[in-house]
């Protein structure tokens, strides 16, 4: 799946289920403080959500998923909250990668893996080659990610290998340097917790991005959840800087100027 058209420039059917998903899990602490327990726990609850979320997308056939699980804004959170969510990825990369590999799906990581140690490095590595080959949803989680981060280090690999582009690369030749440059653009983001914001998550990416914002915590989203969510995107209207009558009269070209 390479060199898609950006889907800025082609109008997918919305009544057909998102090819791409983008998911911030938000909420996790908040949960937890309404029920009197410490904020990790919040976070071990989300990963029982994001099981349930990677197996509805694989049952409804949404071809990528990709959810935000640490931000490179996470760090300035407290020692031992950063130090848990760390070692819950770890566990959680140890634990579930068998299944994921079971059921077809291949898991991606992006991010910069710079700060992570040397074993969570080393188990990200296997469980990415491990799902390498698998056809099914292909789940990305964003660790340790930013959307600044990402078109910044895009641009500079794009000018290590091509320096004759200097001053005249377009978006088609930063393209394949992108974290997501292989997959289409989400159709649909989510983020839960009742914050409204990108908070630095796939900037670029979400240029034209149908978003939904709900109140519900992360720990609490379900597969109801997400087909409500589904639903409000089905009844969208995306045009893509077009009037309505010019879809209504299937003009989707790019004629005009
Ligand atoms: C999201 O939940 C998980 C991470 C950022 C790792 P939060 O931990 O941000 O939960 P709230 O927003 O404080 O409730
Ligand atoms: C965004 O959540 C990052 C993740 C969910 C991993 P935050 O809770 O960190 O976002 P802000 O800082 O409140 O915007
Ligand atoms: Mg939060």
């Amino acid at each position: 799946m390479t060199n898609l058209p950006s889907s800025t420039r082609t109008i997918p059917d919305v009544t057909a289920v998102p090819r791409h998903i983008a998911i911030i899990m938000d909420g996790n602490g908040r949960w937890a403080k309404k029920r009197l327990m410490p904020r990790i726990m919040g976070h071990q609850r989300g990963v029982e959500s994001l099981r349930t979320v990677v197996k509805s997308c694989r049952d409804m056939g949404v071809p990528y998923l990709t959810v935000f699980a640490f931000s490179s804004e996470n760090w300035r959170r407290p020692f031992d909250e950063v130090s848990f969510l760390m070692s819950l990825f770890l566990k959680m990369l140890e634990r579930e990668i068998a299944s994921l590999h079971q059921n077809n799906i291949r898991l991606r990581i992006i991010g910069d893996r710079a700060r992570f140690d040397d074993r969570l490095k080393q188990t990200m590595a296997d469980a990415e080659m491990l799902t390498a080959g698998n056809t099914g949803l292909t789940l990305t989680i964003a660790a340790n990610y930013g959307g600044r981060w990402d078109v910044m280090h895009a641009v500079q690999n794009l000018l290590r290998d091509r320096p004759e582009l200097a001053t005249s690369f377009n978006e088609e030749d930063l393209q394949p340097y992108l974290s997501m440059g292989d997959a289409p653009e989400p159709d649909l983001f989510i983020r839960t917790g009742g914050e409204k914001r990108i908070s630095n998550f796939m900037l670029w990416q979400l240029a034209y991005t149908e978003l939904y914002f709900t109140d519900t915590l992360w720990p609490a989203f379900g597969r109801h959840a997400l087909e409500l969510a589904i639903a409000s995107y089905q009844h969208r209207e995306r045009r893509f800087g077009r009037t309505s009558e010019q879809l209504q009269a299937g003009e989707t070209g790019e004629s005009g100027a």
